[in-house]
């Protein structure tokens, strides 16, 4: 008892806490790494708060961050549970990915979806060459506003969309059609749920979650996203050959056909349309939300835009599509992307961690079960690493001779254990998107829209505030 004492005296310092809502009320949940940041800079890298009754530990600064998710990576690679997550179909062995706990069941499941992601498309299209066809399809519905005032973001969504579709479905939708759109539509809907007030509260109060009818009723969205899901995973079973694997989807069924023992080891029904959905819901607003701060800073900084312009004259030229063997060749345009990621900071508090064991940090006591927050944020902005850690500059990722370098800090993806399943798609994705868009048109500013907002806004993820541009045919 005297030991554990002893030990707790050493838990992270942090605001007072109030009865019942603990620190709650001192968190700024549109912007939490605001709120983040303030506590951050009163009392030090480690910090603690309590959302009701449970203690969470905030990491900040990059020696922080690096520290615990790469030194310490076991003890830091549980995740929270919430008990919301039960009513969209959570349950033994069949957790997902983004959210299972760290375990046996997540090891085979991420170990899975990393190889047969990296195998994509052996035999048949390549994961690149339905990356560069996508960004074809964008450049014609970009061509198709004839330079008027548009929001790249239906646009770009539905690129990004496709990819995953394509990976996990074995095919891609036109922009246009009515399945396509109502299943981003529903996917919407269910992240704005996932996101809301009431999901956070029930997930504090889930005593409420027993109230007839309530969770069908705050779920609805996140259900009807689901059952689209199972439509689609019923069609694919109806055609499915095991001699034959398509997709992400085939490749998971051919796994669940094992038997028992796969069974066990998370390859069932369930969790086929849980990994699906997360990542769905991983890989698409994430990567969608990265490109419109690239194309916003674009239209900030034209002299950037021109120096991108150049570039890709003299290394790929006009007629040829961009190919990620161009990327060693074109350290501004890669500067400018890796610094749209820094500098857009779209998870700016990562995924909530858990300790998976009693464990330190720095001298601080941070007991298992203790919700673990990652202030990416405050990594990517860390100002004893970034020259000028607030603005848009490229130059943080080129050396005195133009070559391009990559700082450790830069962890947009996070690290460790957890590190982003989908960065290599992600990265493939920006390049040939940003780079296939600037090779075919200049963005600008319309005359008569405000300058755009650089701020962004919080759910779940920092987007860019809606704005409009013009795509100009070069
Ligand atoms: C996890 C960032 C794109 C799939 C994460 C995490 C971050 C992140 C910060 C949390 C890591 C942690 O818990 O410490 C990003 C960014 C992206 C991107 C900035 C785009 C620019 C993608 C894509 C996919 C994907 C395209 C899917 C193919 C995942 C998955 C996880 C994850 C499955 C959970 C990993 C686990 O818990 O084991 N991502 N991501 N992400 N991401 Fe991404």
């Amino acid at each position: 008892f005297m030991k554990r004492r002893k030990k707790w005296s050493r838990y992270p310092p942090g605001p007072m806490s109030l009865p019942f809502v603990g620190t709650m009320p001192y968190i700024d949940f549109n912007n939490p790494h605001l709120s983040f940041n303030k506590f951050h800079k009163k009392f030090g890298n480690i910090f603690s708060l309590q959302n009701c009754w449970t203690n969470v530990v905030v990491l900040n600064g990059y020696k922080t961050v690096k520290e615990a998710l790469v030194h310490k990576a076991d003890d830091f690679a549980d995740r929270p549970y919430f008990p919301t997550y039960e009513h969209v179909g959570y349950g033994d062995k069949s957790e997902g990915i983004v959210v299972a706990r760290y375990g046996h069941v997540w090891k085979e499941i991420r170990k899975f979806t990393l190889s047969t992601l990296r195998d994509f498309g052996m035999g048949k299209k390549s994961l690149e060459e339905r990356v560069t066809e996508e960004a074809g399809f964008l450049c014609s519905a970009i061509k198709a506003e004839e330079g008027r005032p548009f929001d790249l973001r239906f646009l770009v969504n539905n690129a990004v969309c496709n990819m995953i579709c394509s990976i996990i479905y074995g095919g891609r939708f036109d922009y246009g059609d009515e399945v396509f759109r109502k299943m981003v539509a529903l996917f919407e809907n269910s992240l704005s749920e996932e996101a809301g007030f009431l999901t956070q509260f029930l997930n504090v109060m889930p005593i409420l979650l027993r109230i007839p009818g309530l969770p069908q009723k705050v779920f609805r969205g996140q259900k009807a996203y689901m059952d689209f899901i199972d439509v689609l995973i019923q069609k694919h079973m109806e055609t499915w050959n095991p001699e034959h694997t398509r997709d992400f989807t085939d490749a998971f069924l051919k796994e669940m056909s094992k038997g028992k023992e796969a069974e066990e080891n998370g390859f069932n029904y369930n969790n086929l349309r849980l990994v699906t959905a997360d990542l769905f819901a991983a890989g698409s607003d994430t990567t969608s939300a990265t490109l419109r701060w690239a194309f916003l800073y674009m239209l900030l900084h034209p002299g950037t835009q021109s120096k991108i312009h150049k570039e890709i004259d003299m290394v790929i030229g006009r007629e040829r599509s961009p190919t990620m063997m161009d990327q060693v060749n074109m350290p501004y345009t890669n500067a400018v992307i890796h610094e749209a990621q820094r500098c857009g900071d779209i998870a700016p508090v990562g995924l909530p961690h858990m300790a998976y064991r009693d464990t330190e940090l720095q001298g601080y006591f941070i007991p298992k079960g203790t919700t673990v927050i990652t202030n990416l944020s405050s990594v990517l902005k860390d100002e004893s690493v970034w020259k000028k850690p607030n603005e848009f500059y490229p130059e943080h990722f080129l050396d005195v001779n133009g070559q391009f370098v990559k700082p450790e800090a830069f962890m947009p993806f996070s690290a460790g254990r957890r590190v982003c399943l989908g960065a290599q798609l992600a990265r493939m994705e920006l390049f040939i998107f940003f780079t296939t868009l600037l090779q075919q048109f200049t963005f600008m500013l319309p005359e008569d829209q405000p300058r755009p907002r650089t701020d962004g806004y919080f759910a779940l993820i920092k987007c860019p505030h809606p704005f409009k541009l013009r795509a100009i045919p070069r």
